[in-house]
């Protein structure tokens, strides 16, 4: 009696499911989108590898040589569909301005018309041709009270694997849904339908892309995308846009934030969650190996990308990953950027837009110092250093990706699967700033901490469609990603931490960092990587009551001899390269916040504009 039939569409409802809301939705998806047939994913490696091979036969997926690289998958994109879209990224809240002035924002009412109800709604027959993946999901373990479930309804088998590794999928979340559980519903689809007969591309999608949230339905639907963060509805659209509106209606926090935990040699444990934008590190920094001289010393990792962060009894910040793989940057990975990241990436791997060797290996910009003499491009073309040095062409796209499980870490923490997280000694923002912004700078308190962080600018990356390079006001590494009105959002920590200090508890410390001041010669002055270390170590101290610094206009900051040295031969004018504040720059620097203050005034936080005149002031002193 579970399948109900839509004109000769068998809706194959497992037989184990009760979930009637479930399934009267996915009927509901199956007849908007003319699905060819319904397939429920169970979550398992038998269904895992049959998908694989799917994918193969169709295409879209080369099996790589399984001598070098046992169980993994190269995915080639269509040059149009490569990165996250922010232009086609709609915030629909009933009211604009709950959107705010960072989002594209329509009338969820006309939205509706365009993707659903109007007479030439794009979701009507998307699907057609196609089977319908129904994908539950857990983002977090689970179970675990900060978690979260999902359920996918994609016509991307694609997709589909991705989400195995990315999130905790299959029947085991159906089972935790029971009768009546709550789920965000996700709709996705590629937005390109196929008529009979008509033979199917191994990369469909559509130039017509819309990636738009429902806040206050929590509803996701994504159309026209097969891409990354665009069509992986638990990552972004839900861990982040979705997730961090439920975080403000319920007293918590769903931050772009990695989290890692550090033990000292005498094996006390921290752990800290850092924000950065896109492509400026996370997962090095989360697989960071401490550098020579700092023996026994163990960086180890909860998250890479994303942290749901929820208040616990004791008043202490517990975080989780939500997620249970990472989707990270390939170029630029390589034996001494991210050794563990490499070990990681050893087997059961999917990549999408890297090269392919003549070896059936993958290769990409970075990953060794010789290119390969020959291999396939991201776009199936033929590439060789002397291809490359006359037309500029790149092996592997520069937002190409690997989706591996967390598990294949040799660096994972053993709580990352905690149901109850980690408690968050330290918040760490940083941007890429090749000049102004010093290497590290401590908060004197949490206002002061939320101020830097809201008025955070990096330098953009590939991994949003559009320029690169240019510097924008990037709050809290969140302007992509932030679910309802930035305003509201920087007044949501600064309540959570008058009410947490209320409470009695420490916070934790907040710092701001910049990895990546480049001095005449327009190179990194600062060496990173596993050198962060000595950085880390500083904050840690600070946590501790142990670690010196000295007050300066913007917070707190090491003198030279308050870092350690040991194994790395930095000069004191090196240090001063990364460290020194440039009073004219930052009467500019201050400028520029005042121009986002102006953006976000409707509803922007007292404390904020109070922050900024006491630097002000500090600064004209
Ligand atoms: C990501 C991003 O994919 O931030 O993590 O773009
Ligand atoms: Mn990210």
């Amino acid at each position: 009696m579970n399948q109900p039939k839509l004109e000769g569409l068998r809706l194959n409802v497992p037989a184990y499911l009760k979930h009637t809301r479930l399934i009267s939705w996915v009927a509901d998806i199956a007849a908007l989108t003319e699905a060819k047939d319904v397939y429920w994913c169970d979550g398992s490696t038998e269904e895992y590898d049959r998908l694989c091979a799917q994918l193969v036969a169709a295409g879209t997926f080369k099996k790589l040589n399984p001598e070098l690289r046992p169980n993994s998958y190269l995915a080639q994109s269509s040059p149009s569909d490569v990165a996250r879209v922010e232009d086609r990224t709609y915030i629909c809240s009933a009211k604009k301005e709950d959107a705010g002035p960072t989002n594209n924002w329509m009338d969820p009412a006309e939205m509706r018309r365009l993707l659903q109800t109007g007479e030439t709604a794009l979701f009507k027959g998307a699907m057609r041709g196609r089977t319908l993946y129904v994908v539950p999901f857990s983002m977090g373990p689970i179970g675990s009270p900060i978690a979260h479930i999902g359920v996918e309804l994609s016509d991307s088998p694609y997709v589909a694997v991705n989400m195995k590794i990315m999130t905790r999928m299959g029947k085991a979340v159906l089972d935790v849904l029971g009768e009546d559980g709550h789920f965000v519903p996700c709709v996705h689809t590629v937005g390109a339908p196929l008529e009979a007969g008509q033979a199917d591309v191994s990369w469909p999608c559509n130039d017509t892309k819309y990636i738009v949230h429902y806040p206050e339905t929590q509803e996701i639907w994504s159309y026209g995308s097969g891409y990354g963060g665009n069509a992986l509805l638990g990552k972004k659209c839900f861990a982040l846009r979705i997730a961090s509106t439920m975080g403000r209606d319920q007293g918590w926090l769903a931050e772009h934030m990695l989290v890692l935990g550090v033990t000292s040699p005498e094996g006390r444990k921290h752990h800290v969650a850092a924000a950065f934008p896109s492509a400026c590190g996370k997962t090095n920094f989360a697989m960071l190996i401490p550098p020579a001289g700092f023996d026994g010393w163990k960086v180890t990792t909860i998250g890479d990308d994303i942290a749901w962060i929820k208040p616990g009894a004791d008043g202490r910040l517990y975080a989780i990953n939500p997620e249970a793989g990472y989707f990270g940057v390939a170029p630029g990975t390589n034996r001494l950027t991210n050794p563990n990241c490499m070990d990681s990436l050893n087997r059961d791997v999917i990549f999408t837009n890297v090269a392919l060797t003549d070896d059936g290996d993958v290769w990409w910009e970075g990953m060794t110092d010789t290119p390969p003499a020959h291999c396939i491009d991201w776009q199936g073309k033929d590439w060789t250093p002397q291809i490359a040095k006359e037309t500029g062409a790149k092996a592997a796209h520069p937002n190409a990706r690997f989706t591996v499980a967390a598990t294949n870490n040799p660096a994972l923490d053993a709580e990352w699967d905690n149901p109850a997280g980690v408690p968050i000694d330290a918040f760490i923002f940083g941007g890429r700033r090749s000049t102004t912004v010093p290497l590290v700078t401590e908060a004197r308190d949490w206002n002061e901490g939320v101020y830097m962080a809201a008025t955070m600018g990096s330098e953009t990356t590939a991994a949003a469609a559009g320029q690169q390079g240019v510097v924008r006001r990037d709050p809290f590494a969140m302007l992509p990603f932030m679910g309802y009105n930035m305003s509201d959002y920087f007044q949501h920590w600064l309540n959570l931490g008058a009410k947490l200090q209320a409470s009695g508890a420490t916070l934790p410390k907040i710092f701001c960092v910049n990895w990546f001041r480049k001095g005449a010669d327009g190179k990194f002055v600062w060496p990173g990587y596993g050198d962060n270390m000595r950085v880390l170590k500083w904050m840690l101290e600070r946590v501790e009551g142990q670690g010196q610094g000295e007050e300066n206009l913007f917070g707190i900051s090491p003198r030279y001899d308050d870092l350690t040295w040991t194994g790395l031969d930095f000069s004191k004018a090196q240090f001063e390269q990364v460290t020194a504040v440039d009073k004219a720059a930052w009467q500019t620097e201050l400028g520029l916040h005042g121009e986002l203050f102006q953006q976000l005034a409707y509803r922007l936080p007292a404390e904020l504009t109070a922050t900024k005149a006491a630097l002000e002031k500090r600064l004209s002193a």
